[in-house]
């Protein structure tokens, strides 16, 4: 039985839209990671996942150790629901959260904030002024590991912390010593031009090896950088964790004696993006179905819904992959659309009004923004459906 097969045995009951996650292929990805960070313990994140069930069932698996939230009302919400050790990787804004996180020693001890400045000291400090009892709030720096050439002309990588050399690291690090109230206890660098940008790009081979050089170059340069900060900083605070990396990147970032874990969350669901990556292969396995509604011309078939675009710069990258039956295309005046969505191609003959076409989402946890549930799926079996965050309720972006 193929794949199509089992997807459509498996759910038949089910009445599409909807998502499934293949649980075999999660688990050759999570073994795919496992491998890759050889020994490190890989933190996941949550953005690339948003199910509470399969938090739980990826954090039982070995090689996995806490979570890499994306907001702090999250945190919040998963330490309420027995999380530990959940590191917020991206600043907060939020002084309702931040009072709340203060204001319970129980989120506190779990929750670890990220900031790169004074600036977000102050605002923190403001946020938790009233908080009554006020729990010592645990922080992480941010650490620029973008790579730069050509005297700055030239630069890859997130722009995010302006915190990229050891003395200003060391400069944070003692401001955050002064302050009470606060605890200096990770540092982190994601390295984004490695661990988010396919080095085997489809179709321009100039334009894959321009990213391998650069890839190349900015993990030498990271390697002397990171530890310079590491080191710097460890001589100011005792750090728990110094964390790197991502799905893209695992097997270089664990490389790095400074790097104590890595960030992971994508691999597991190894959507279209990650396909274009050397160093590894992974199996689709969070996928979405829709039901064929009309037939314009023998072939083409149109499906119901199918406009789930996904983050960063827009163009044909971010459009949902049709997947299976392979062989389909999007019309090129439609893209994928907000209630219909067009496909072309010959597989578009032998399907039915009713049929399904399965779908890959380009990233990975955005899919869960439009489905309530998750159909976990064995063999051709379907043997649990468990709740996105969006099905609880919870839409934290
Ligand atoms: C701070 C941080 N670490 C790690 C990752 C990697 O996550 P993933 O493995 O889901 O691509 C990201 C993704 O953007 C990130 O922002």
């Amino acid at each position: 039985m193929d794949d199509r097969q089992r997807y459509d045995r498996a759910t038949a009951a089910l009445e599409p839209p909807f998502a499934i996650l293949d649980l075999a292929a999660m688990r050759a990805n999570v073994a795919e990671l496992v491998r890759r960070a050889a020994g490190k313990p890989i933190r996941v994140a949550s953005k690339s996942i948003r199910s509470r069930p399969v938090l739980e069932r990826v954090l039982a698996m070995d090689g996995f150790q806490g979570i890499m939230a994306f907001t702090l009302p999250e945190a919040l919400w998963l330490a309420g629901h027995g999380f530990t050790d959940i590191l917020v990787a991206y600043p907060t804004a939020d002084r309702h959260a931040l009072a709340a996180l203060a204001g319970d020693p129980h989120a506190a001890a779990q929750i670890t904030v990220t900031i790169d400045s004074t600036a977000h000291l102050d605002f923190i400090e403001a946020a938790v002024a009233g908080a009554r009892p006020r729990a010592e709030i645990r922080l992480c720096i941010d650490l620029d590991a973008g790579f730069v050439a050509f005297g700055g002309r030239f630069r890859a990588g997130a722009l995010r912390s302006p915190i990229r050399e050891p003395d200003q690291a060391a400069g944070l690090a003692a401001a955050i010593a002064k302050r009470p109230g606060f605890r200096l206890v990770g540092l982190m660098a994601y390295e984004g031009q490695i661990a988010g940008v396919g080095d085997a790009p489809p179709g321009n081979a100039a334009y894959a090896r321009a990213i391998r050089l650069m890839q190349a170059r900015s993990a030498r340069e990271l390697v002397l950088r990171r530890g310079r900060i590491v080191n710097a900083v460890r001589q100011i605070a005792d750090l728990e964790f110094v964390n790197g990396g991502g799905t893209g990147s695992l097997e270089r970032t664990v490389r790095e004696k400074a790097v104590t874990e890595v960030a992971a969350g994508s691999g597991l669901f190894h959507p279209r993006l990650f396909d274009f990556y050397r160093r590894f292969t992974g199996h689709p396995a969070a996928l979405f179905a829709l039901p064929v509604v009309r037939r314009p011309n023998p072939d083409t078939v149109t499906v119901l819904g199918g406009g789930y675009l996904a983050s960063g710069p827009a163009g044909p990258s971010r459009l949902p992959q049709p997947y299976l039956p392979a062989g389909l295309r999007y019309a090129p005046d439609e893209g994928a659309g907000e209630v219909q969505t067009p496909l072309l191609g010959q597989a578009a003959e032998d399907l039915r009004i009713g049929d399904r076409v399965w779908f890959r989402h380009a990233k990975a946890g955005e899919l869960c923004e439009r489905f309530d549930a998750l159909h976990l799926v064995e063999g051709d079996a379907l043997v649990e459906s468990v709740r996105t965050y969006r099905g609880e309720g919870q839409t934290f972006l």
